[in-house]
């Protein structure tokens, strides 16, 4: 069955890519990953300059107990996956590493879609011409998008990562200065970590963006072990904020998703967060999203996931002809038709015709003088 889609104006063949992370930090990786059948990568990030990252694990998966609340890193039989733990920096490797094998897979691909995810300060005019030059390296090496990390959750400099997805400004002047050299579609990957999304979208398209890529991963910390007192994941005891993903993560990814698709409803979305079936890539179809990514999932499947993007064409092939009654037969067809059912809370239905108006107006409550004095003086 055709599963082809077209998004920011690149084709994909299928809807499924791998997001920038590990599964996407080399060559071979890449090409396992375009054999088994993603329709596109977005490659690890690449930086100006070579990062060290901290001794000892950089991502560890928490799990839970059917029969207990007990959460934890520890291996264990017969516990759930609920989310991964990282604090792994952008790729190690340079960019000079990076351009001759972006245009190896580009050539040994050329169906398949290859975004290059690119990452730079952005406190001064000079370090913005970094993100220029390293859009043009990759584009130049035949790369069929950019996505620009505005969201990694554990950089220290104010300037980078999730810091410049927090300041609506900066996202603008960064996805500007990209658009400036670009010819290929410049996706912005925003954090979700932030009181408003909707701001920094908003910046991202004022600035030119094809598209908005969302999630990254949620500012977190590893659990304390309460045997050992120590993070479960820590250096010499030590431990700074890193980044939540997998299956806990959908939700919030979805609640951050419909805000921004509801915003912009005309505009372009890659959905991430929590992906590993397509059950759950529907979510951020129906929200609005032509394409989604996958990361945590994929790690847990031989490194790049061959199993789950099975089952995501799968799904997708399925549900086609599940609905081809309907007239779908592509992703486009059914994309956000479920964004408008998330409304305010006073918009749904209440048990009698007393109308409930969100808390703006007295009437259900009691007032604010009825309260007993303690409650009132708290
Ligand atoms: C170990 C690890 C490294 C990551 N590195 C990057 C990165 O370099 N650039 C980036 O934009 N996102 C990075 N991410 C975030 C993922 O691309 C993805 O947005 C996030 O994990 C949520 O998706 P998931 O729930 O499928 O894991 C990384 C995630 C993990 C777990």
């Amino acid at each position: 069955m055709n599963l082809s889609t077209t998004f920011t104006g690149v084709r994909f063949d299928n809807p499924f890519l791998l997001s920038s992370a590990p599964p996407t930090e080399s060559e071979s990786n890449i090409t396992r990953a375009f054999e088994a059948g993603w329709g596109g990568v977005v490659t690890k990030t690449i930086g100006l300059h070579p990062v060290v990252n901290v001794v000892g694990p950089k991502t560890q998966f928490l799990r839970a107990d059917a029969n207990s609340a007990r959460l934890s890193m520890k291996k264990r039989p017969a516990a759930a996956l609920h989310s991964s733990w990282n604090w792994e920096l952008i790729s190690d490797k340079t960019l000079d590493w990076w351009v001759p094998r972006i245009g190896r897979i580009k050539r040994a691909f050329p169906d398949k879609v290859l975004v290059a995810s690119i990452m730079a300060g952005s406190g001064s005019d000079s370090e913005l011409r970094h993100w220029q030059a390293l859009a043009l390296a990759c584009q130049e090496q035949g790369s069929d998008a950019l996505e620009l990390n505005l969201s990694c959750p554990h950089m220290d400099r104010p300037d980078m990562g999730s810091n410049v997805g927090r300041d609506k400004e900066l996202v603008s002047i960064v996805t500007r200065a990209v658009k400036d050299v670009a010819k290929i579609p410049v996706w912005a990957k925003l954090t979700p970590s932030t009181t408003d999304i909707v701001l920094e979208a908003r910046g991202a398209f004022l600035g030119g963006a094809d598209a908005i890529s969302s999630s990254n991963t949620f500012t977190s910390l590893p659990l304390i072990d309460p045997d050992t007192l120590e993070f479960e994941i820590n250096v010499d005891g030590l431990v700074s904020t890193g980044g939540l993903g997998g299956p806990a993560i959908l939700p919030l990814s979805l609640a951050k998703m419909s805000q921004m698709t509801q915003a912009f409803p005309e505009n372009s979305f890659s959905g991430i967060g929590g992906i590993s079936t397509f059950d759950h890539a529907l979510n951020y179809f129906l929200l609005g999203c032509g394409t989604v990514q996958v990361c945590t999932a994929a790690m847990l499947d031989h490194a790049v996931g061959p199993n789950v993007i099975r089952e995501l064409k799968q799904g997708l092939a399925c549900f086609l002809e599940k609905n081809a009654a309907r007239g779908w037969t592509s992703v486009s067809d059914f994309v956000g038709i479920r964004r408008d059912r998330v409304v305010a809370q006073a918009k749904v239905r209440r048990p009698t015709d007393r109308d409930y108006r969100g808390g703006y107006e007295t009437e259900g409550y009691a007032s604010a003088d009825d309260a007993p004095a303690a409650e009132r003086s708290a």
